[in-house]
Order: structure tokens, then C-alpha cells, then sequence
């Protein structure tokens, strides 16, 4: 295929239909749809779903206009090992991505391609990453064999014709094109063993085979709204990030914008949707997983939501961890490989401590309580649009986004990183979320438990060299007139030498979002150390939470001998980087371990 025209001319030059026909003559459908987006389109291909035994309708009386999706057990995850961004140069996606060169990857991709769509429909999806109308949207169109997918691309998305219109008419789009890879196969989910989720940054084009799992062939998702969009951002000055962002109402009605990032499945969802312990404090949610940020004239950063739905972790999610989202997945809501109860409705571990009686498990098969293994896989997903969430912002889809106020990070760590720290500097911020790390979820295929360091939660979502992710991360502290947010950092997963969690998290997380707010007021004091500042135990109100005296002494304490190794850690990591690492960023490890090192060893 050394000169097939999917190689040689660009989507975006050809134009659309000529690129939607090349696809075509190569992969072979059956039929060609041009997607609407409507009400009606999702009825359709719902039911067609439905008919192939993809989508089991679910109980109408305990969860309207819900279905049920099992999919192939080797196809339940994002497949990181799989994933590739194909930029000209290696260093350009180096050293954390997998990379392959653009003409090398098309050439082990078109055979796997050609025919890959026989027997099936293809669909052409117009969508939109922000409103539509929005100075900070990017428009998308999706090519896609999966009727699975359009729905999901529907709540997740803004599948919308105005898209085609406004490409016609020479606004600028990624091309994304998606197969299951698996011809003629009527089987209830069809996919390939073998996987690529191939990223083109130079030309902004996706090319995703083999799954049909949500971050896999969700393309707006992952692929365009972080890989692909985090390059877009770098090249025009903003920032495509891994990041929640919700509004804090304070008792006097002061409205905070927070946005933050933490590795997947580390409580984003359960974050944005908070419901506050202390009296008087509201949160709205405004998104769960990705921000798109950019100076505002203002000179503060405005964010907006790319997204038009959730696509949340099921398991772990109860009226007590998360009551909104139980109230959210209550109707019109896709579940993927999670458990279905004997009454047609949906159960997963940890929505009760009941197992019920007659469960069958997410492969389809009798549940037996005694077996050991769960009902719904641990990356059991709900998809459930924006609309329906009770906690949905009024405003949340302004076309001009939120100001931020605080930027925070997070992880999941068992020791030596206190439940929360303010930044001392911008720089330090970028220090703090750029040497994160986070013991490894079921979010991703790999070892569940293992600490990883995972810099501002995009480990797998930078599209491009990561020092330079941090470098253009950096930059930002030097432009005109800019008015930064200030940036935190929280643990909630401290435990105890008995392994308990001595913080009870959820709803009185917002203790540590109030202290936030309440800094960036200048009503409370905080501590400076020599890992930046942390607060009073008193202003985090913990007495009422009748913690014992050993559990309050771990919230905010820090091991020098901890610190010193993890610094000594940190600088290797940098290291690893090499040229690229910003001399900011071996400034911070440098300095904070100076200062912690006794005279006598300083040379
Ligand atoms: C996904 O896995 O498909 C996904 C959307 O991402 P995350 O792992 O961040 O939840
Ligand atoms: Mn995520
Ligand atoms: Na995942």
C-alpha cells in the first residue's frame, strides 16, 4: 500500500466525501450513514443494538430507557501497550509514549483495515469537542463500524450536522476513522486481538482498530480531546487537560472554580459531584474527566467541559460514595460489563454490601457469591449524559467557560504525601503535578497497586514529548498580563500501618476544598515547609470528625527521610528526560532538597 491516497493527501485537504469515500473503497461497508445526532438516530441504532443481543434492554420500571452492553472479556479496558502517537520525529512523542513513524503505521494499518467492514454499516459522525458555538470547540467527525460506539459518541459527545456545515464551509477538524476489525462477525461484541489506537498529530487524524471499548473507539474522548488536543493546545497556546472542573458556593454565595486531575479512577467523578458535609457549602459539577483551558482577556484562564456526558467507573459507586451519580445512571444510562440483577436492573460490587441473590455476571454467566471473583468487571462503566446529573451547573455549558480560581492535583498514595499542600509558586505547582505519582487502578491494563508516577494525570493522554508538556506548562507563568489560578495538591488515600484509610473522604472532602477556598480569600494561615504550604489542623475542622489522635497526626505529616528519598527519586526521573527537562523543574528538586539536607552534607 505504499502509495494509498489515505497516506499521501490529508482529510482536511481533500475534503470531506472524498476522505469518507477512501475509507469506504478501503474498508468495504455495506453501507455508508451520515450520522444526525438525533433523538431518533439513537432510538434506531438502540434497537438494532437490541436486536443483536449487544444491548439487553433493562428493567423500564427500575431503570427507564437503560441498556446493559457485555463485551468481549479481552476488550474491557484502554490498552496503553496499544496505543501509539505516530508523530515525524521520535522525541516528539518521547520518552512515555509508544511511537511509531506516520508512513510506517499506515502501512501496518491499511491491510488490517482493507475489508475490516464488511458485513457491516458505516457511520460518519459529526461531532463537536465544547459547544458548538463556543470560542474554545474543536469539531471532529468519527468514522465508525460500531453501532455501540454512535450511541456512546451521542452522550459523550455533540453529534450535531451544523458540524459537517461548518467543515464545509473551511473550519478546521480531526479525522478520526475507527473499526472493530472484524468483518462479517455477528457476534454480540465483535473486536480483534490484535489492537492499534494510532494517533497522528502532524495531520490530525485518529486511526483506532480492533475495539470497541470506550476510551478505545470513543475517539472525541481520549484520543481527540487529550492526545490529539493536547498537541492543538500547545501549538495555539492553551491547555487540554485530564481534569474535572466544579464550582464551590460558599454560605455568602462566593462562587470558586476549582479543576482538577488525577489519575483514572482515583474519584474525579465522585469529586465533581460532591455533596458537601459541612453546612451552608454547595458544589456544582461542571465536568468529570477533561477541561480545555485558555486566557481569557480577563487574563485569567477560562475552562470548559469538551464533553456532553459521563463515562464513569460503575463499581464503588453507592448512595454513600456518590449519590449523585446513582441519581445520574437512574434513567437513560448505557452500562458496559457491569452485573444485571434477577429483576432486570444493574448491580455492581460496592452499590450495596448485599450481594443479591440470582445475579448474572458481567461475562453473562450465573454469578456464584462463593467464587471469589466479582459480578461487574472492576472498570465496569456507566454513560449517562450531562443533562440528567442533579448537580449539573445551570451555566455548565457556556460557550466562554468557568474562571479558574485553583488548579489541583491529586493521587493515590498510602504515605508521605499529606492530605493537602498549597503550591508556593507556579512553578512549584508545575513541580507537584508533573512529579505525581498514583498506585495503579483497574482504569487500565497493568498492575493494580504498583506506584507510578503519572505527571498531571496524562501519562497516557500527552500527545507529544512530555517535557515539553511541562515546559509549555511553565510558559504560561510568563505571559502578558496573565492572572494565575493557585495550585494545590491532595492525597485522600492516606492509610494506616493497618492499612485503613484514616481519612473518611467522600462528602468531607470539601473540608480540604473549603480550607482551599478560604485560602485563596486570605482567611486562613498556612504552614511553609520545605514541601510548600500546608494548613492548620484546626481550619480543616477535623474535630468534628472524631478521628483519633494517631489518624489526625498522619493528615498533615511528612517524613523528611521520605521527602529526601522521594526528591532523589524525582531528580532521576527528570533526568530521564534529559535536554528536554525544564531547568525550572531541577531547580524545584534541587532547592527543596538543599533545604532539607543537613549543613554538614552540602558540599
Ligand atoms: C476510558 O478508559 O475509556 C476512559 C474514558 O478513561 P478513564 O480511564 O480515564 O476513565
Ligand atoms: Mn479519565
Ligand atoms: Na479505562
Amino acid at each position: 500500500m505504499g502509495n494509498h491516497p489515505l497516506k499521501s493527501t490529508l482529510p482536511q485537504e481533500i475534503g470531506l466525501e472524498k476522505w469518507v469515500n477512501q475509507v469506504a473503497e478501503l474498508t468495504q461497508p455495506d453501507q455508508i450513514v451520515w450520522c444526525d445526532g438525533s433523538a431518533a438516530e439513537y432510538q434506531a441504532l438502540s434497537q438494532k443494538l437490541v436486536d443483536r443481543g449487544t444491548f439487553i434492554p433493562l428493567n423500564p420500571a427500575k431503570r427507564p430507557e437503560s441498556f446493559l452492553a457485555r463485551t468481549d472479556p479481552a476488550d474491557v479496558a484502554r490498552v496503553e501497550e496499544r496505543t501509539f502517537i505516530c508523530s515525524a520525529q521520535q522525541i516528539d512523542a518521547g520518552p512515555t509514549n509508544n511511537w511509531m513513524a506516520p508512513d510506517e503505521m499506515k502501512d501496518l494499518l491499511l491491510p488490517l483495515f482493507a475489508g475490516a467492514m464488511r458485513g457491516r454499516t458505516m457511520y460518519v459522525i459529526p461531532f463537536s469537542m465544547g459547544p458548538v458555538n463556543s470560542p474554545l470547540a474543536r469539531f471532529g467527525v468519527q468514522i465508525t463500524d460500531s453501532e455501540y460506539v454512535v450511541v456512546n459518541m451521542h452522550l459523550m459527545t455533540r453529534v450535531d450536522v451544523a458540524v459537517f456545515e461548518q467543515i464545509r464551509s473551511g473550519a478546521n477538524w480531526v479525522a478520526t476513522m475507527h473499526s472493530v476489525g472484524a468483518p462479517n462477525d455477528n457476534s454480540v461484541w465483535p473486536s480483534n486481538p490484535e489492537k492499534y489506537i494510532s494517533h497522528f498529530p502532524d495531520t490530525l487524524e485518529v486511526w483506532s482498530f480492533g475495539s470497541g471499548y470506550g476510551g478505545n473507539a470513543l475517539l472525541g474522548k481520549k484520543c481527540m480531546s487529550l492526545r490529539i488536543g493536547s498537541v492543538l493546545a500547545r501549538r495555539e497556546g492553551w491547555l487540554a487537560e485530564h481534569m474535572l472542573i466544579m464550582r464551590m458556593i460558599s454560605p455568602e454565595g462566593k462562587k470558586f472554580h476549582f479543576s482538577a486531575a488525577f489519575p483514572s479512577a482515583c474519584g474525579k467523578t465522585n469529586l465533581a459531584m460532591l455533596q458537601p458535609s459541612i453546612p451552608g457549602w454547595k458544589v456544582e459539577t461542571l465536568g468529570d474527566d477533561i477541561a480545555w483551558i485558555a486566557q481569557a482577556p480577563s487574563g485569567k484562564l477560562r475552562a470548559i467541559n469538551p464533553e456532553n456526558g459521563f463515562f464513569g467507573v460503575a463499581p464503588g459507586t453507592s448512595v454513600k460514595t456518590n449519590p449523585v451519580a446513582m441519581e445520574l445512571v437512574a434513567k437513560q444510562t448505557i452500562f458496559t460489563n457491569v452485573a444485571l440483577t434477577a429483576d432486570g436492573d444493574v448491580w455492581w460490587e460496592g452499590m450495596s454490601k448485599e450481594v443479591p441473590d440470582g445475579l448474572t455476571n458481567w461475562r453473562g454467566e450465573p454469578h456464584d457469591k462463593n467464587s471469589g471473583k466479582p459480578a461487574a468487571h472492576p472498570n465496569g462503566r456507566f454513560t449517562s449524559p450531562a443533562r440528567n446529573c442533579p448537580t449539573i451547573s445551570s451555566d455548565w455549558d457556556d460557550p466562554e467557560g468557568v474562571e479558574l480560581d485553583a488548579i489541583i492535583f491529586g493521587g493515590r498514595r498510602a504515605k508521605d504525601v499529606p492530605l493537602v499542600t498549597e503550591a508556593s509558586s507556579w512553578q512549584h505547582g508545575v513541580f507537584l503535578g508533573a512529579t505525581m505519582a498514583s498506585e495503579q487502578t483497574a482504569a487500565a491494563e497493568g498492575p493494580v497497586g504498583e506506584v507510578r508516577r503519572d505527571p498531571f494525570a496524562m501519562l497516557p493522554f500527552t500527545g507529544y514529548n512530555m517535557a515539553d508538556y511541562w515546559r509549555h506548562w511553565l510558559s504560561f507563568a510568563e505571559r502578558e498580563g496573565v492572572q494565575l489560578p493557585k495550585i494545590f495538591r491532595v492525597n485522600w488515600f492516606l492509610k494506616n500501618d493497618e492499612g485503613q484509610f484514616v481519612w473518611p473522604g467522600f462528602s468531607e472532602n470539601a473540608r480540604v476544598l473549603r480550607w482551599i477556598a478560604e485560602r485563596l480569600d486570605g482567611k486562613v494561615e498556612a504552614n511553609e515547609t520545605a514541601i510548600g504550604n500546608l494548613p492548620n489542623l484546626a481550619d480543616l475542622g477535623v474535630d468534628e470528625l472524631g478521628l483519633d489522635d494517631a489518624s489526625k497526626q498522619q493528615l498533615l505529616a511528612w517524613n523528611k527521610d521520605a521527602v529526601v528519598k522521594d526528591l532523589e527519586s524525582i531528580q532521576r526521573y527528570l533526568g530521564a528526560f534529559g535536554e528536554r527537562t525544564p531547568a525550572e523543574l531541577k531547580i524545584e528538586a534541587e532547592s527543596r532538597l538543599a533545604s532539607l539536607s543537613p549543613m554538614w552534607e552540602q558540599s
